[in-house]
């Protein structure tokens, strides 16, 4: 017989919900119009769906200046609780000069919808140098988020937010799902363990290693791919999500896994994107989460494990989450079965490890990579899907 356990509790102890529903939300649409407006950028919007949702519980709003300082330079939010990436709105100072703190304002998209309001507690500027430097270890530009930091406004406006309008996800909107939904999901699929896997690619064998061995261990997987903003040349979510669907159709126990979009825009900061992934799945109800070789990473700015170690400066208990570290995975032929750096005695020539850059080559050039890298119902939807693209 399988033991109740009580879930997961969320960072902070209690999931956040910002979005406006009813009359309020009707009262609230008719008021926007009257406020003072400002358009904001989709990697803002995606922001403010998951502090609505309760992904980035304890947040209720953009950060202040004090909780700003305090994540850049301890990896905590001022009052002591893990944080380690700042969510901040960016604006121009021609922008910033429009508004008066102590006032609302309503926030659209590019698109002239209406996503929320903001109840403005701030307006400060800030050292970009400083926050490329200690949250992305690096000031090179053509870091992807060193760059989107540098090309963004020089002043930040801080307050609480709500949501009006939820940010359509257009052809998976079935596959959206906010914490409390998923909370409730796992409560009642009967799972009291379940693995949290992050991920900006196609699943490839590595992570099909990954996922089914931390699924030997637990009751269920939630396979929570990001689909925000990413790189232009990562794989787009619209091409990805048909290869989880004919992966997970293929090859995993239907029963055991559930896919949910993870809505977030990847900002490549390694090691703290990783924990700060680990804090966001917590709040959707993970009670393990999976970090790899080089999670978050890009390019050769971060140590392959380094997001690993840095789980080390951290109270586990305040972290909550239980990451799972696997090492570097791959198909080896002597071993003939996927293995990992930790069980597999064998050189690099018996292995076979191709790089994304070299994948996605491959995958454009209408080549099928191996099946020990790729399951080939995978590839063919990637093939295609990237045609379509061009
Ligand atoms: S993401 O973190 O930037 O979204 P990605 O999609 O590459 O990463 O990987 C998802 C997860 O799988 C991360 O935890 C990453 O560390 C891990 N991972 C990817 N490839 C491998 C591999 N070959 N060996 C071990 N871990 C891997």
């Amino acid at each position: 017989m399988k033991v109740e356990t009580t879930p997961i509790k969320p960072h902070g102890g209690k999931l956040v919900q910002r979005e406006l529903t009813g009359n309020a939300r009707e009262l609230w649409i008719k008021r926007a119009k009257t406020l003072k407006s400002l358009t904001i950028s989709k990697w803002s919007i995606s922001d403010i769906e998951l502090i609505s949702n309760g992904g980035y519980s304890p947040l209720i709003g953009f950060l202040g200046k004090e909780d700003y300082q305090s994540v850049l330079k301890n990896m905590h939010l001022s009052n002591g609780l893990p944080w380690t990436v700042p969510i901040t709105l960016p604006v121009t100072k021609e922008e910033a000069n429009r508004f008066i703190i102590g006032e609302q304002v309503a926030l659209y998209g590019e698109n002239g919808s209406l996503y929320g309001v903001i109840q403005l507690e701030e307006i400060y500027e800030y050292d970009k140098m400083e926050e490329a430097q200690l949250v992305y270890q690096t000031v090179d530009p053509k870091h992807p988020g060193v760059k989107k930091l540098f090309d963004q406004g020089d002043v930040y406006l801080a307050g609480a937010i709500f949501l009006l309008n939820r940010p359509k996800h257009s052809e998976f909107e079935q596959y959206y799902m906010g914490p409390t939904e998923t909370r409730k999901m796992f409560a009642d699929l009967g799972w009291n363990t379940i693995v949290g896997f992050q991920t900006r690619n196609p699943v490839h064998r590595a992570h099909e290693y990954l996922q089914k061995t931390a699924l030997e261990m637990v009751d269920g997987l939630f396979l929570n791919p990001l689909v925000g903003e990413t790189k232009k040349d990562d794989v787009p979510p619209s091409v990805r999500m048909g290869s989880y669907e004919v992966l997970l159709k293929n090859y995993y126990p239907l029963d055991r896994v559930r896919l949910v979009i993870y809505p977030a825009a990847m900002r490549y900061a390694g090691p703290r994107e990783a924990v700060f992934h680990a804090l966001v799945r917590k709040n959707y109800g993970c009670t393990h989460f999976i970090v790899g070789r080089d999670h978050a990473g890009v390019g050769n700015y971060y140590g392959s494990y380094d997001a690993q170690k840095i789980f080390r400066q951290f109270d586990s208990t305040a972290i909550g989450i239980k990451p799972l570290f696997f090492e570097h995975s791959f198909y080896c032929k002597k071993c003939m079965n996927m293995a990992s750096m930790k069980t597999c005695p064998h050189s690099n020539e018996e292995r076979l490890i191709l790089s994304g850059t070299k994948v996605r080559e491959l995958l454009r050039a209408g080549k099928t990579p191996p099946p020990e890298y790729t399951r080939p119902e995978v590839a063919e939807v990637l093939i295609k899907g990237m045609r379509q693209n061009e």
